[in-house]
């Protein structure tokens, strides 16, 4: 496995490369992510794997300076699970004005989105997806254009709106990517994985299952026939606020284009965000309704 911190490094090491298959990251890499890797690994490509907390994408008040950083770790796993090669550039590599006392990347030049990027994790977090899109542009341009014909990014579903997002990005630039979506790994409690767990309590974390849990129960009143949704989305916020979570959203919508809801949609798909104390923890279920 290499490890190549340059744009310049990487372009070199993949000048050869036919087929890549590229899993992006922030790190701190948990069992959720080595089954991206996996997924990679089952495209007869090279697996490229970035690590790179990207500031573009953390708003003023969020967790970027604290955000875990464990690269010594990550390449272990990374190792183990058989990548190729990992790209690991500093924040300056990636953002040639980037101004080190402020975390201000000055790049001025970003990805407008569509309004679905203000609503759900976007009410909560103004310009993140804004900030996510560009840096996933910009690592796709540096991964996959140095003559690769085969181009292949994953990501995970966890993620729902950022997968949702990337795809529409990816059809409206053209770009000649093809978009992967890798399932949610779950603790055996169903707490979905993610490097944010490590910022719970140990009574967060025997909690923190019940959103994926209250998820569940709105899948069921939906699949049982029940069409009131703004109501359903209530009761399941109020269910856990008393609980003593605080929560974003609960919203069952289109898993096709994640408007909201309506009758006549088949294929949903029920997100939620709540904090415990101060982590925020996300998750989804999609699922299929059989038409009437
Ligand atoms: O999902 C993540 O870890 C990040 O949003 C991503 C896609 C690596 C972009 O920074």
């Amino acid at each position: 496995m290499q490890v190549v911190k340059t744009a310049h490094a990487l372009s070199q090491a993949l000048a050869t490369q036919d087929a890549i298959a590229f899993v992006p990251t922030m790190g701190n890499l948990h069992a959720g992510h080595i089954q991206l890797v996996e997924l990679a690994k089952t495209k007869n490509a090279c697996v490229v794997v970035s690590i790179f907390v990207n500031p573009l994408q953390f708003g003023a008040n969020e967790d970027l300076s604290n955000y875990p950083r464990t690269l010594d770790a990550d390449l272990e796993k990374l190792k183990a699970a058989g990548a190729d090669i990992v790209f690991t550039p500093s924040e300056q590599e990636m953002y040639p004005d980037f101004d080190a006392s402020t975390h201000n990347t000055h790049q001025s030049i970003t990805i407008n989105l569509p309004s679905v990027a203000n609503e759900l994790c976007g009410a909560a977090r103004p310009g993140h997806f804004s900030g996510m899109a560009t840096v996933v542009l910009k690592l796709f341009n540096l991964v996959f254009f140095n003559g690769a014909k085969t181009r292949v990014a994953i990501f995970g579903k966890k993620d729902f709106q950022q997968l949702f997002i990337i795809r529409d990005m990816v059809k409206q630039l053209n770009l000649p990517i093809e978009i992967i979506a890798g399932d949610t790994r779950r603790e055996a409690d169903g707490l979905a994985m993610s490097s944010r767990n490590g910022y719970l309590t140990s009574a967060q974390k025997l909690e923190a299952p019940r959103l994926y849990r209250a998820l569940g129960l709105l899948v069921d009143a939906v699949k049982q026939g029940r069409t009131d949704f703004p109501a359903l989305e209530t009761q399941t916020t109020q269910f856990l606020t008393q609980l003593g979570w605080v929560v974003d959203y609960i919203s069952i919508r289109s898993a096709e284009t994640l408007l909201p809801a309506t009758n006549a949609d088949l294929k949903l798909v029920v997100l939620g965000a709540a904090r415990q104390g101060t982590t925020r923890l996300i998750d989804n279920i999609e699922f299929t309704l059989k038409p009437n």
